[in-house]
């Protein structure tokens, strides 16, 4: 059976529902990607054009620091990789999390929260920062799916 890890980045709680409800349906274990320094309120005001998340996101290569990594990732064999929509992408701490591994062969099966968006070029730029993983758009999880949805995304893709 594949060892699965669900991993996540929420900034204001939503993405930590999904991903704690995923992991309890997919028999996971789950791993907060818990940013060095919080985001704070006014971090994530993205009508302020100088906010940190405004900062980062415009910053290709910005890469905010991780407070702890997983312990032993060699085991797992599918991770399910979750976080909310900043700016149509995935948040750069994705990309470091992403970077601070060697997943090649892996599975990473992607999920987000958002205000409504879809993943637009999230994969591609996920791609980039973990080469030679295999890479799967999976669901977008808003709305709080039940039990049952969830299980059936995490069957599906934890082959
Ligand atoms: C900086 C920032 C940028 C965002 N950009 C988008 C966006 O482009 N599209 C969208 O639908 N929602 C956007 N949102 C809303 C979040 O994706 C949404 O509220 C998400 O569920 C928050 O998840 P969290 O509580 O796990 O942080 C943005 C939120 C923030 C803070």
């Amino acid at each position: 059976m594949s060892k699965i890890l669900v991993a996540y980045f929420s900034a204001s709680g939503v993405t930590a529902k999904a991903a704690k409800n995923l992991a309890e349906a997919a028999g996971a274990e789950l791993f907060e990607i818990r940013p060095a320094q919080p985001y704070t309120q006014a971090d994530l005001d993205w009508h302020d054009e100088n906010s940190r998340s405004s900062v980062e996101m415009r910053d290709a290569s910005a890469r905010p620091e991780i407070a702890e990594k997983v312990a032993d990732m060699g085991k797992y064999d599918v991770i399910f990789l979750g976080f909310p929509i900043w700016w149509y992408v995935a948040p750069h701490i994705i990309n470091t999390f992403l970077e601070s591994y060697e997943l090649s062969g892996k599975k990473i099966v992607l999920f987000a929260t958002s205000g409504g968006s879809g993943f637009g070029k999230t994969i591609e730029e996920l791609k980039q920062s973990c080469p030679g993983a295999a890479v799967t758009e999976g669901k977008l999880l808003n709305g709080s799916p039940g039990r049952e949805e969830l299980k059936a995304f995490a069957a599906k893709y934890s082959k």
